[in-house]
């Protein structure tokens, strides 16, 4: 029997969801979901992870579940095909991750790249909760638990797959084979691996402002769009305009169609048209941001249009995570039970154990 495919991804509930997500991943979700190749595939929703930075802030993490959910929903994650799943509600989980803590070095989660900036980030550096530190294996349990074949995640996660293919690793080793060693997939588009921020800023991040919602509204991405950072030479429509590194040239590469040329600004043939022409000067920003601001509307408009038939039942959007949990802790008991037995700390389960100890106390 061919080994099947299972995805497992997710994100930390901290936030709703902006269009660096989707290009970076919900899109591809959706096309690897629809592409009927998956056995089966599980959406996490890392609210256990969430609280290893937000531990004194546990109504944000409770508050953005639902939004976080409605996002997945509305971008068209079909809970049909999908298990989504709530971390925090299958505690093998954390069980898994008790048991992979001794197969990691303290230096070694030092060491992960991933770790070391977000302690940056977060000014950690004088005490970091131990939580925090360990988030990498639990990542490695939240993996492993569903047998994740693949793993469809940003080049940011990069370290967090290493780290859990060596605890797959030094597992098999020690104990048998048991665990599955996952592989990551990548976003196939350049401009996807990491769409900047609205104010041309490396990254999304909500405490920065600059990040376009999935739930914003028409007149919301209008602004945001029309008040982008460009290139901050481009004073003039006749002088030349650098296209790299800027962010609105970054959207277009990551969102527009060449069709959309021929709709909305049928002057040029496509994008690297619209790029020479930048370039050579007496293009004007004002232009290139209405283009992709209905670029943009194309594709949120139908997922904001969704959402809000979705918000209008929210009972029912717990029902469906719910299921989703349930069907996944089915899947993570499983493993914990194989992973126990592999580590032979089934006593109850181990018919040999108490026999073979039964004769040995019977001949003293
Ligand atoms: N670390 C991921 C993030 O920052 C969320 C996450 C938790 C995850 N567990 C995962 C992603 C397992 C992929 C696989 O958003």
């Amino acid at each position: 029997m061919p080994k099947s495919k299972i995805i497992l991804t997710g994100d930390r509930p901290t936030g709703r969801l902006h269009v660096g997500h989707y290009v970076g991943s919900l899109k591809r979700r959706v096309e690897l979901q629809n592409s009927g190749e998956f056995d089966k595939i599980f959406i996490m929703i890392a609210d256990a992870q969430a609280l290893t930075d937000n531990a004194d802030n546990p109504e944000k993490v409770r508050q953005n579940i639902i939004e976080v959910a409605l996002d997945y929903l509305a971008c068209g994650i079909d809970p049909e095909k999908s298990n989504i799943l709530i971390q925090s509600q299958i505690p093998e989980l954390t069980e898994l991750t008790f048991y992979y803590m001794n197969l990691v070095t303290v230096s070694r989660l030092q060491r992960n790249p991933t770790v070391k900036s977000e302690i940056q980030m977060r000014n950690f550096e004088a005490s970091i909760p131990v939580g925090f530190f360990c988030y990498p294996i639990s990542q490695a349990a939240d993996i492993t638990a569903f047998k994740a074949t693949t793993v469809p995640v940003g080049e940011d996660q990069m370290p967090m797959l290493e780290q859990t293919k060596e605890i797959v690793h030094k597992f098999n080793s020690v104990y048998g084979e048991t665990l599955v060693d996952p592989a990551i997939l990548l976003p196939d588009n350049e401009a996807c691996l990491r769409l900047p921020g609205t104010d041309g800023k490396a990254k999304m991040s909500k405490t920065l402002g600059n990040c376009i919602y999935l739930s914003d509204s028409a007149e919301d991405v209008k602004k945001k769009v029309m008040s982008m950072f460009t290139d901050p030479n481009h004073l003039r429509v006749e002088d030349p305009g650098n296209v790299d590194g800027n962010p609105v040239f970054i959207y277009l590469d990551a969102f527009s169609k060449p069709e959309q040329f021929a709709r909305y600004l049928p002057e040029y043939q496509n994008l690297d048209e619209l790029k020479d022409h930048y370039k050579r000067g007496g293009l004007g920003d004002v232009k290139v941001k209405k283009f992709l601001n209905k670029v943009l509307e194309e594709e949120l408009a139908p997922i904001r249009e969704r959402r809000k038939e979705l918000e209008k039942d929210i009972p029912a959007i717990y029902d469906i995570l719910k299921k989703g949990t349930a069907a996944a802790k089915e899947v993570a008991e499983q493993t914990l039970s194989e992973v126990k037995a592999a580590m032979k700390i089934n006593y109850f389960e181990d018919q040999a154990l108490i026999s073979e100890q039964a004769e040995r106390f019977a001949a003293d």
